[in-house]
């Protein structure tokens, strides 16, 4: 994070930035900060920071497009979007390696800066928080109460639960505990990574600290699954400006994931597939397949039984994807990877037997598969299309009745 975004953070908390003195505490700064708060919506806040209206509509399209969304539902995202209010997250990282985090850090859009001032309000976040110790509990608190019903968790690792969840503890209070107590008065709750959405690494056999997903104990409450080892940066941004935006969670698969990102599978959108559906792949790492950029079938990769944008979105801002860097895909977006029988095995119908008859099936048919989910994933955004377009002719003939009630010369003001 950078030194600025640091400096803005101490000056909202009142604690030092690295190697420097706390600033001066301002007496009046915290009711100064509530007032700013309660009139403030995020269409006002970046017009005072010079920004046009027209910075709404480009991301509002970038988001639009990145969710497969039809483009007339940019214009309702981006008014949406000036009318949201910052939303209150607190990210809880339990069983976990920081991975998440350090994706969601290398989003390109929005920058993590702009999603953190902007966009959300992180009131708590071990990793990026300023404060530490009873501060930053208080922080946590403090945000439960003041936003009671509204704000957001987002949680990235698994919680232990063997011999009373005493493997990962957090202020001297086990994983269960706190996230019990923090999710009770939550609008959603968002789990990032696989293994907060499925386990993950902690959960592989033998899990030795009976490690469950978020989903195993959060049962009266939105939850939406993010997962990836780690998820894309995008995806995570992506899926909370849409509920910024529209103020409810998006469509999801079975498996809780958004159908925007999670609709189709690698193999469906794959640009080695071609490869694979003229029989041609590589059989080792270095034969003359690889180097033609065959598919990577044969060595293990599991792009027909994942569901995931990799292969569209990419990392890194667009750069590249496991199997464009010559690795086939392990999975890590589906439940139990880590246990799918090697990396560097062939998927078969042996391979899937845990993954359950769905995919166990499709995997012997892989191409059915990957027709299968883009026909439901289709159905699905087809709906959900028309659900937008209907909002949008709303929002069209409210403008237009309002139009029609007001004298012409305010009317040549418009826009
Ligand atoms: Fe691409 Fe893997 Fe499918 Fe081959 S098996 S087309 S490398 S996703
Ligand atoms: Fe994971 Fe496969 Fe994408 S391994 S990063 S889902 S290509």
């Amino acid at each position: 994070m950078s030194q600025k975004t640091f400096g803005k953070r101490a000056r909202e908390t009142g604690q030092a930035q690295p190697g420097k003195q706390a600033p001066p505490p301002k007496k009046d700064m915290q009711v100064e900060t509530k007032a700013r708060r309660k009139v403030e919506n995020l269409g006002d806040m970046l017009q005072e920071r010079g920004l046009s209206r027209r910075t709404f509509l480009k991301y509002a399209a970038f988001t639009a497009s990145l969710m497969a969304l039809p483009p007339t539902v940019t214009k309702v995202m981006a008014a949406n979007l000036a009318k949201a209010r910052r939303q209150s997250v607190i990210w809880l990282s339990f069983q976990e390696c920081t991975g998440c985090t350090e994706s969601l850090t290398r989003s390109m859009s929005p920058s993590l800066e702009d999603l953190i001032f902007d966009f959300i309000s992180l009131d708590y976040h071990h990793t990026l928080q300023a404060v530490s110790g009873e501060a930053a509990e208080r922080a946590r608190h403090q945000a439960m109460k003041e936003n009671k019903g509204k704000y957001i968790v987002i949680v990235d690792g698994s919680v232990p639960t063997r011999d009373g969840g005493v493997y990962s503890m957090i202020a001297g209070r086990t994983n269960i505990d706190i996230l019990q107590e923090t999710v009770e008065d939550a609008f959603a709750v968002v789990a990032v990574g696989s293994c907060a959405a499925f386990g993950g690494l902690p959960f592989a056999d033998p899990n030795p600290t009976g490690a469950v997903p978020i989903s195993e104990l959060v049962k009266d409450k939105p939850l939406i699954n993010l997962p990836g080892c780690p998820p894309i940066a995008e995806v995570m941004t992506g899926t909370l400006s849409y509920v910024l935006s529209f103020g409810k969670i998006p469509e999801l698969d079975e498996l809780s994931r958004p159908l925007s990102f999670f609709g189709e599978s690698i193999h469906d959108r794959c640009y080695r597939r071609p490869f694979y559906d003229r029989g041609l792949f590589a059989k080792s790492f270095d034969d003359e397949g690889a180097r033609k950029g065959w598919c990577l079938y044969e060595l293990g990769c599991k792009g027909p039984v994942t569901h995931n944008s990799c292969a569209t979105m990419k990392w890194n801002g667009g750069t590249s994807f496991p199997i464009q860097s010559g690795h086939g895909c392990l999975g890590c977006s589906e439940p139990k990877f880590w246990d799918m029988g090697g990396f560097y095995k062939p998927v078969s119908a042996g391979l899937m037997d845990d993954m359950g008859p769905v995919l166990a099936g499709a995997a012997v048919a892989g191409t059915a598969l990957g027709g299968g989910s883009a026909w439901l994933a289709r159905q699905h955004q087809g709906h959900y299309h028309r659900e937008l377009m209907q909002q949008e002719e709303a929002a069209t003939s409210s403008k237009a009745q309002k139009s029609d009630s007001k004298p012409k010369s305010d009317s040549k003001k418009e826009d």
